[in-house]
Parts: structure tokens; sequence; C-alpha cells
């Protein structure tokens, strides 16, 4: 990994950004990567803007390593007032732009933070507000509970983690 990925990594780990669980949040989605055996968890909150309905804020909560959990902040950042739309075209490879090209072995973890956005925008009712999609008593409340269960993208054939080989 590149000396400028690693500080910017580090920076952001130092002060993370919108971390910790969202109890009013609108939709929530999990994923965790059966190779590393990391997990993120991420919540979103919407809201109407122009007769629109676009992210208010995004957060998060992670099982997961320096890099997942940096792209995580930076993502959540990004994530506020962007439309569903905008939200669902986001690759992990924009997500994790303000870092620099991550390193082959560390591509999955950007894409675990897409794959939790995406988990939580499929999981999002179509209402703002008025149905909560977040964590039920069926549902795992915490990340530790999770992973004792299938990440529901696992489970339901969502977005699979694929770690890269490395050389
Ligand atoms: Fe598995 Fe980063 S998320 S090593």
């Amino acid at each position: 990994m590149s000396k400028d990925v690693e500080d910017k990594i580090q920076e952001a780990i130092a002060n993370p950004r919108n971390m910790g669980e969202m109890s009013d949040a609108d939709a929530v989605g999990t994923v965790g990567s059966p190779d590393c055996g990391d997990m993120l968890r991420m919540w979103l909150k919407f809201t109407e803007k122009d007769g629109q309905k676009v992210i208010d804020k995004a957060s998060f909560q992670s099982f997961g390593c320096q890099t997942a959990i940096a792209v995580a902040s930076m993502a959540t950042e990004m994530l506020a007032g962007k439309t569903i739309d905008e939200a669902r075209a986001l690759s992990s490879s924009e997500l994790s732009e303000p870092l620099g090209p991550l390193p082959p072995m560390k591509i999955h973890c950007g894409q675990m933070v897409e794959g939790a956005l995406k988990e939580a925008l499929e999981a999002d009712s179509g209402e703002v507000s008025q149905k909560s999609t977040a964590p039920t008593s069926e549902k795992p409340s915490t990340l530790l509970d999770s992973f004792q269960t299938p990440a529901p993208a696992l489970k339901k054939g969502g977005l699979k983690i694929v770690l890269e080989e490395k050389d």
C-alpha cells in the first residue's frame, strides 16, 4: 500500500466520522466477508429536498480492518444530500476515492462498504420516515449478533465479497 493511502487511512481512523448506531434510521444494511470475517453495517436516514428523497445522514459500525473503517467514514460523509439513485450508482472505487486507489488485497474492504450501502437502499421501503427498516427483533441488533447469523446480503444472494488473490 502506498504511503499516501496509508497516511490517509491513519488520518481517517484517528477521527472517524459518523461511527455508531443510528437509532432513528430509516434503513439499515449489513454485509460480511466470509473470507476475512470482517463485517460492516450502515444506517441511512432520509429526508426530502426539493421534492426528492435524499439521504439526510448515514452512519456505520464495523468489525473490520482500518481500510474498511476509513472508507466507511468517508462514504458516510459523501452520502449526505445524495438522492437514492445517486447513492445506488456509487461504486466501491468511488466510495474509496478520497483515499486514493486501494491495493488489490484491500479492494474488498471498499466493496464491503458498497455492499452495506446497497443493502440499506434495498431494504428501504420507499417512504420517507414512514416505515423504519431498522433492525427488528428478527434481525441481529448488533454487529456482534450479526456475526452469529449470515449477513442479509449474503443470505439473499446480494453482493458477494470476493477476496483478491495475492501475488
Ligand atoms: Fe476484510 Fe478489510 S474488510 S481486510
